[in-house]
């Protein structure tokens, strides 16, 4: 009697776990046609952002890049990329009309997590040591030109009011920074000065979005690029705009005709989105409350801490893990994406890598088959979500590009870049496949994708060059 009364318990614990899944699943829903209403609400309010500042949660931000890299570009400029969880210093070499890009060097380090929460003098100290180092380490090996000043494209991916190519001001930290004092401040100035007390002379020719500088990138290696899209720590999304369609622009008409904007589509919301009890819990208790929705449901800071929550709540209310809720399971951001995918992609018939996660994560072991194939069944349910709806932002992102239809000759390239579309393969395939099935019929002739690896600091040496002090001068 005792053995039967347990298995009744057990399965109704387990009744009551599915129940949760099936919810989820059923909020997480995105049909084509719910997709298709998100993709007109992002083209909507791109057209509110761009009519006049503040005009809509889309900031539609004017990045003052006019024209993009021709492939003329030459010499040899440094570029500085700050914005996710990694930093980057990079020095390209760029041959000019037929030399291509000829050398190309970086160093990569992790943000010390107190300095995204600190002061920015110690945020930009620390940045201007480790490139004053690396061109220390450099310029041992290639001897600079006599007579010149070394010159950098920023790479810095927030929110960032350009007044010029070199200048701008933080609108506000994401992506889990937040140094007050650094908001309204010249960005370029705070690195300035903190690279002149490292006593290393450097100008910054240009200031970038890393969406900007992946959409300069993929434009050198391929000219169909149009459109870039980062999925990584944070997303967001950059696009060639007609000057004219942009009346908020009171400066002079480009040459071009043309603006590239950053979009900041992270901070993009609608009454479409899927959103479930989960992200307004985590919206609720992050640093920036109700801000960044979009972001919040698709990028990589945020997948893997949308499934801690909804495997805590099966463990408190379904004793999913055993009678006791694992402790660690109760610790925000434990969850990291990368273990998130490493789950996901588990083909191993007794799901080898999922028992393990949980044992190293959370400290549960033993888990049964059945519950680890129920944890799998969830990370695609979060991923396929936020890649569905990644896929309708780029949808309405080429409507308003009037780029939606695969009728033209011409294709639509999208450079895209970032740790979650390069390194989660089926969040990447369902994004790929997601816009394709929006663009109907024959939507795969009309549209590439192109990974523009490394493009964002490429980008920014590149527009660094192009912006060049010294670009009148004959070389
Ligand atoms: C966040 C930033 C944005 C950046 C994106 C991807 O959304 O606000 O500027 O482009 O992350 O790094």
């Amino acid at each position: 009697a005792l053995i039967v009364r347990h298995r009744m318990r057990c399965s109704s614990r387990w009744a009551r776990a599915m129940a949760i899944v099936r919810e989820l699943e059923e909020k997480c829903g995105s049909p084509e046609a719910k997709l298709k209403q998100v993709a007109d609400a992002m083209t909507v309010e791109m057209h509110a952002g761009l009519a006049s500042e503040g005009g809509s949660k889309l900031k539609m931000l004017i990045s003052h890049v006019d024209n993009l890299p021709t492939g003329d570009e030459e010499g040899v400029y440094y570029a500085l990329d700050l914005g996710g969880t990694n930093f980057r210093v990079l020095r390209v070499e760029l041959g000019g009309k037929t030399g291509g890009i000829v050398s190309q060097e970086f160093a990569e380090a992790s943000i010390p997590p107190e300095l995204m929460v600190g002061t920015s003098e110690a945020l930009f100290d620390y940045i201007a040591a480790e490139l004053a180092k690396f061109i220390t380490e450099e310029e041992e090996k290639y001897h600079p030109p006599p007579g010149r000043q070394r010159e950098l494209g920023f790479t810095f991916s927030f929110p960032v009011m350009q007044n010029s190519i070199n200048s701008g001001t933080l609108m506000r930290w994401t992506k889990g920074f937040s140094i007050d004092d650094m908001v309204g401040n010249d960005v370029v100035a705070e690195l300035s000065k903190a690279m002149h007390r490292q006593g290393v002379d450097v100008h910054v020719s240009a200031l970038v979005n890393d969406t900007i500088g992946t959409l300069a990138g993929g434009r050198f290696s391929n000219k169909d690029v149009a459109i870039a899209v980062i999925m990584g720590t944070g997303t967001n999304a950059a696009y060639v705009e007609r000057a004219q369609a942009i009346p908020k622009w009171h400066g002079p008409l480009p040459n071009s005709g043309e603006m590239v904007i950053n979009m900041e589509w992270g901070n993009f919301k609608s009454s479409h989105l899927p959103l479930t009890e989960y992200d307004h819990a985590l919206d609720a208790e992050s640093l920036n409350a109700g801000e960044q929705v979009f972001e919040k449901l698709i990028s990589g800071m945020y997948l893997g801490e949308i499934l801690r929550r909804v495997l805590l709540r099966m463990a408190e209310e379904a004793a999913f893990f055993g009678d006791e809720v694992p402790p660690k399971l109760k610790t925000p951001f434990v969850l990291r994406t990368p273990d998130m995918s490493a789950m996901h992609h588990d083909t191993s018939a007794d799901l080898r890598v999922v028992s393990n996660k949980l044992k190293d994560i959370f400290e549960v072991s033993n888990t049964t088959l059945k519950t680890r194939r129920a944890v799998v069944e969830l990370c695609n349910i979060i991923a396929t979500r936020g890649a569905r709806l990644a896929a309708a932002g780029i949808f309405g992102v080429l409507k308003k590009m009037g780029k939606d239809t695969s009728t033209g000759a011409e294709k639509t390239v999208i450079a895209m870049d970032g740790g979650l579309y390069e390194h989660y393969t089926e969040y990447r395939k369902c994004l790929e496949n997601t816009l394709i099935e929006l663009l109907g019929g024959d939507g795969s002739s009309s549209i590439a994708f192109e990974h523009s690896n490394d493009g964002s600091g490429i980008g920014a040496a590149l527009l660094a060059a192009s912006h060049s002090q010294y670009r009148n001068e004959s070389s």
